[in-house]
């Protein structure tokens, strides 16, 4: 586990920037946490980072999924929180996204972890303070563990 401290939304923004350098076609990062921790804000730094405007990058609640394109790849951006079965994440196909060659982002994927991909990255952020975040990152699967390395040296000065 690499454990993350953000003092402010921007540097939330920079994190997710600096995720992005990471990240690959078919690889899926699973974001859970307190209402209003900032998994939304941690999107628009991992779109800006795939070169896509943060102006785009909203929360997908009602649309449950929004898709951006992204210089290289795009960004598929999921919000589970107001999603009541399985069957809606099944209509939207979700094994297209999941399982396919854009980036996925997922907030609040614990809802239904079952149908999350065995190789992922999941980032915990939690509410320290009034701008005082925690992001616990854990990689699950090869791709996961190799993606939490990649930060590890990314992010150096953390524990
Ligand atoms: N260090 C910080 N990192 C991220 N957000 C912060 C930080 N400090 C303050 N905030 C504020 O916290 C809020 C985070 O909102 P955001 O929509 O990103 O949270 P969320 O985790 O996606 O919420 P939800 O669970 O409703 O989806 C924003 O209003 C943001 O300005
Ligand atoms: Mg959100």
């Amino acid at each position: 586990m690499l454990i993350l401290e953000s003092a402010s939304p921007s540097q939330t923004l920079e994190i997710g920037q600096t995720i992005a350098k990471s990240l690959l076609p078919g690889d899926l990062v699973n974001l859970n946490g307190t209402l209003g921790a900032g998994k939304t804000l941690l999107v628009k730094g991992i779109g800006q980072g795939l070169g896509i405007d943060p102006g785009l990058v909203t929360s997908p609640t009602f649309a449950i999924i929004n898709e951006y394109e992204g210089t290289k790849f795009p960004l598929y951006h999921f919000d589970l929180y107001r999603l009541e079965s399985d069957l809606e994440l099944e209509q939207i196909g979700f094994e297209e996204y999941f399982f396919g060659q854009g980036i996925t982002v997922v907030e609040w994927g614990d809802l239904f972890k079952h149908f999350l991909p065995e190789q992922r990255l999941d980032i915990v952020l939690e509410s320290l303070g009034t701008e005082e975040r925690q992001l616990s990152v854990m990689g699950y699967g090869k791709r996961g563990l190799e993606l939490e390395e990649q930060l590890r040296r990314l992010f150096p000065c953390t524990s």
